[in-house]
């Protein structure tokens, strides 16, 4: 048997014991359930409460949500935040009017078909209102089922997620659907705790769950893996006239705001100054999320003129005056050696 296979009884016994009491628990009709599915996305179970109890005691039905003027429904959730949910609440509940004849529909693909309701919250009505044996997959169930089946995938991904809810269609107990994905839920909210410990002393999974025999748990869920680096080429100019090489500002917002820096730009990129090129070397340098190749010419100037806003340093304005990134290190040495022999001869030497 998996871990996953032999959940549903430990869970279920461990839900009889500790079950958290929640008001739409007491009365799960579709409209309880409904609203507080939709109240609790994005808001905590405490924040929840009292804003429930108020919004069933003014709009008590699908009909009384339907007609309520808009003012006195952003009101009653004035505080919860995320107010499109409310106004997906009304268009759903006038849905309901118009092509349920006002009753709630049981279907999975018509309560899917209502606004605002995706797969997750389907399932939980469907499950805990209507007694349909269906999965309803959230961060906390997939948090709790990365770990007990030491998965390290990637949870949020839609793959990863209908292999999950496949998953649990298939051992989900036909008797109480509802009960099961709530006692998930409460395991995830309780003792499957986010960041950090999980309370595995207290888990009715703790004697098969792999996350916790492996002592996996607190690495998972694992982080989705980030975008590769954009790999940039660039070409910089390293702009001689006798003992001194030009620099430029960057700009005041961005990467490396405000240093200064040899030309480059990516590649390719003609030098605006005129003189003779030669190749001189190449650079690498890694940022956060950029990458840049560099590859390096330098200019022996035929000019002192330049771009406005270029200057033309020398060996002790690089020391003392301009604060040069450590991006262009490796062409540190040859333009000191170029600097303080005053003449092109090492040029082109710089081979990293
Ligand atoms: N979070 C979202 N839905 C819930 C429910 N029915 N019970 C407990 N926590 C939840």
């Amino acid at each position: 048997m998996t871990p996953l296979q032999k959940l549903p009884a430990p869970l279920l016994a461990w839900y009889g014991q500790n079950a958290r009491v929640l008001p739409w628990r007491s009365d799960p009709t579709p409209y309880h359930v409904w609203i507080s599915e939709i109240m609790l996305q994005q808001t905590r179970v405490a924040a929840v409460l009292d804003y429930y109890r108020r919004f069933l005691e003014a709009l008590p039905t699908v009909e009384a949500l339907a007609r309520c003027p808009e003012d006195r429904l952003l009101k009653l959730w004035q505080g919860l935040g995320y107010y499109g949910r409310v106004r997906n609440l009304q268009k759903a509940a006038r849905q309901v009017l118009a092509n349920f004849a006002g009753e709630f529909p049981s279907r999975l693909q018509d309560i899917r078909s209502l606004a605002g309701i995706g797969d997750y919250t389907a399932g939980a009505i469907a499950s805990i209102a209507f007694g349909q044996a269906v999965p309803a997959v959230d961060g906390n169930v997939l948090r709790v089922l990365s770990r007990l089946g030491d998965d390290h995938r990637e949870m949020g991904s839609p793959p990863v997620k209908r292999e999950i809810a496949s998953a649990l269609e298939e051992i989900i107990p036909r008797d109480r659907p509802g009960d099961f994905n709530q006692a998930l839920m409460d395991l995830g909210a309780m003792v499957c705790l986010p960041n950090g410990d999980p309370l595995c002393g207290q888990c009715p999974a703790a004697e098969f769950c792999l996350g916790r025999l492996r002592n996996t748990a607190r690495e998972l869920p694992a982080k989705p893996s980030k975008k590769p680096r954009e790999v940039q080429d660039r070409w910089v100019y390293l702009i001689f006239r006798e003992d001194r090489v030009v620099l430029r500002r960057r700009p005041d917002k961005g990467l490396l705001a405000g240093l200064w820096e040899y030309p480059n730009e990516p590649a390719p990129w003609p030098c605006p100054v005129a003189g003779r090129t030669v190749p001189a070397g190449t650079g690498r340098h890694i940022f956060t999320h950029i990458e840049w190749q560099m590859e390096a010419f330098a200019v022996e100037s035929a000019t002192e003129d330049l771009p406005e806003g270029w200057v033309w340093a020398s060996g002790r304005d690089l020391e003392e005056k301009y604060p040069l990134p450590s991006a262009f290190r490796a062409f540190e040495k040859l333009v000191r050696s170029r600097l303080s022999a005053g003449s092109p001869h090492d040029m082109g030497a710089n081979k990293p």
